[in-house]
């Protein structure tokens, strides 16, 4: 499986007085279940936009999205259906991603059940208490019954990952899925990443500012600004030999890397 971002570009219109950001222009990006790729960039350099176009969220401007071959965009909503078991979402504001009302076993059970991963009560149940010990919730039932605001900021991450996994997504585009953690938390949730990736075969599209993060977890790396793909190459070859001067600026604003 492949999913590729072919040339994409997506403009935002202003509502009035005809104002437009390009977002991402001319980006070409490739994903593979196993591979581990980051998108590094400022503040508004169009990572999420990216992300949300790989997710099928936003439809480009131009160019195309396409999974082994296939554009995303002239999929039936069978296929799009699909499409958004495979490419799952981790996405920036764990806050804002969990309904308040609805605790951990509502949350991860519902999409479960919507796409027909465990039929009946007992075996969604049993699914989810075996997605929350994936992710280092243990033992499950301790947080089965509890609310968002019952959770640390950590804890409700790491339920957005074990939503993201219950459906045996092949890649997940995480967007600052750790950026808001401590460190003590943020090398346990990567932890958790990267053994889905080693044992499930999990591909990610892992959106971050951190770039120490970076340096543990990627195997590859494009660097964005203003919208575009200044550089893309392995983890090794960007931090030992960066190319453009821009990915040079980034390391050297970069904490001290261990
Ligand atoms: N829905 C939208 N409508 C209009 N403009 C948008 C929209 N979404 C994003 N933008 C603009 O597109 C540009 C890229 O935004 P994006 O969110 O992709 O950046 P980012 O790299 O994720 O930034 P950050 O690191 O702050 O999360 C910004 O100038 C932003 O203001
Ligand atoms: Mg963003």
């Amino acid at each position: 499986m492949l999913l590729e971002a072919k040339n994409v570009s997506k403009v935002f219109r202003a509502r009035r007085g005809g104002g437009e950001t390009v977002a991402v222009k001319d980006a070409t990006l490739r994903v593979e279940p196993g591979r581990f790729i980051a998108i590094v960039g400022e503040s508004g350099s169009g990572k999420s936009t990216l992300g949300r176009l790989l997710l099928n969220l936003l439809a480009p401007t131009s160019g195309t999205v396409e999974l082994d071959g296939a554009p995303v965009a002239g999929m039936d909503r069978r296929e799009a259906f699909a499409y958004r078991r495979q490419v799952q979402a981790v996405l920036q504001d764990p806050a804002g991603s969990l309904n308040p009302r609805k605790r951990v076993d509502e949350t991860v059970g519902e999409v479960i059940r919507l796409h027909g991963m465990a039929r009946g009560r007992t075996a969604v149940r049993d699914r989810v208490a075996e997605v929350l010990e994936q992710v280092g919730m243990t033992p499950p039932g301790r947080f089965l019954d509890r609310y968002p605001h019952e959770l640390s900021g950590g804890q409700r991450q790491r339920v957005l990952i074990a939503r993201a996994i219950a459906l045996n997504p092949r890649i997940i585009v995480a967007d600052e899925a750790v950026s808001a953690l401590d460190a003590s938390v943020k090398a346990g949730v990567l932890k958790v990443m990267r053994d889905l990736q080693d044992r499930l075969g999990v591909g990610y599209i892992f959106i971050t500012h951190d770039l120490p993060v970076v340096r543990k977890v990627a195997d590859e790396v494009y660097v964005m600004k203003a919208g575009e793909i200044v550089e893309h190459n392995t983890k090794a070859a960007i931090f030992a030999a960066p190319q453009h001067p821009y990915t040079r600026e980034l390391l050297a604003a970069a904490p001290v890397l261990t």
